[in-house]
């Protein structure tokens, strides 16, 4: 199946794929999806085959309105509050799921994890569905996480892919759980902790719990084919003419590099974020390049998940 341009008709065409239990890949602001119906087990299941991922790492459902919550899940107040500032956007909320959620998507939990895209194409073509659609990012399991319709095409031929460009946060959502007086961020992503505190009064911690009720803390993750180090000066790369060095900040390179980028040379971190992917597919494409080092960033706003997403790739 070829990559195909997001007109509605093909919406519509993908939108019936769906029903009828089939998987489309579709971009949304962070990273691009592999799409199935949510309350299709088969199509559930053919999700985990297809990235080869443990049924022990649930899956991501996505909706088109707040008010789609109620389909599936139980939502209080103070978190309605909250994801009526923060929707549609790169927000994931862990919510108690309703019956009609299968076990497959949950990894067995008795809670789902819920985000409204606001990437117009994942918006539209989940209206058309009517139902919510479960998306894990469209990689294999732990390869880089695809910011491009033809990075995708690299792990999956077989399944239509909706080209909607090169995604504009470049990385995945934040996940938290909300309780009473505490945010829990079980994976920092594209909405940092300062844009949270803007609309919570209460703590916002790191979540160090147990691993059962946060999967995707695992260890790997991320990573492209190639051995991956992160660097804090140019002087710890050895034999340059084989390695990729992907810096920040405007730093110039000394050596004679196989791949040089700079993620953001006016030390932005959200452009940093939009391009980490991007830069780093390259450098996985790159045959001159045996080795990627990247250059380590603040861990400061969206730094921090670049940070995240850095170590686990390089473990
Ligand atoms: O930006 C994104 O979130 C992208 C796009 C496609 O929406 N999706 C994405 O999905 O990153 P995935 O499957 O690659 O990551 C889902 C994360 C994993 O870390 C998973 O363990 C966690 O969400 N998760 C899912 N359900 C959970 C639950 N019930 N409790 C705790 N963590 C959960
Ligand atoms: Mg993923």
């Amino acid at each position: 199946m070829p990559v195909i341009k997001p007109t509605t008709g093909n919406l519509k065409r993908c939108a019936e794929i769906l029903k009828k239990g089939g998987i489309v890949a579709f971009p949304t602001e962070t990273v691009y999806g592999l799409g199935a119906c949510l309350f299709n087990i088969k199509a559930i299941k053919k999700i985990f085959a297809l990235k080869k991922r443990p049924y022990s790492d649930p899956l991501i459902v996505h909706i088109s309105s707040i008010d789609q919550i109620n389909q599936i899940a139980w939502c209080d107040k103070i978190t309605k509050k909250l994801i009526s500032k923060l929707w549609p956007g790169p927000l994931t909320v862990i919510l108690k799921k309703k019956d009609n959620v299968a076990d497959e998507v949950t990894a067995g939990l008795k809670t789902v994890a819920v985000r409204f895209p606001s990437n117009p194409i994942a918006n539209k073509l989940i209206k058309l569905c009517g139902f919510p659609v479960a998306a894990p990012s469209a990689n294999r399991f732990s390869r880089l996480s695809p910011t491009r319709a033809e990075h995708v095409r690299k792990y999956f031929k077989n399944i239509p892919i909706i080209d909607g460009g090169k995604t504009v946060e470049g990385i995945e959502s934040t996940v938290i759980k909300i309780t009473k007086k505490t945010i829990y961020i079980l994976r920092h992503g594209s909405v940092c902790e300062e844009t949270i505190k803007k609309y919570w009064k209460g703590k916002i911690k790191q979540y160090y719990g147990k691993k059962k009720f946060s999967p995707g803390l695992i260890k790997k993750h991320y990573s492209p084919s190639k051995k991956l180090i992160i660097v804090k000066s140019q002087n710890e790369i050895k034999n340059p003419s084989s390695a990729a060095f992907i810096t920040f900040g405007g730093e110039k390179p000394k050596n004679n590099y196989a791949f040089f980028k700079d993620l953001s040379p006016s030390s932005d971190l959200n452009k940093a974020a939009s391009n980490l992917f991007e830069y780093l597919h390259e450098a996985e494409e790159n045959k001159k390049v045996k080795i990627i080092y990247v250059k380590s960033v603040p861990a400061v706003g969206k730094g921090k998940a670049i940070m995240e997403r850095l170590k686990k790739a390089s473990a």
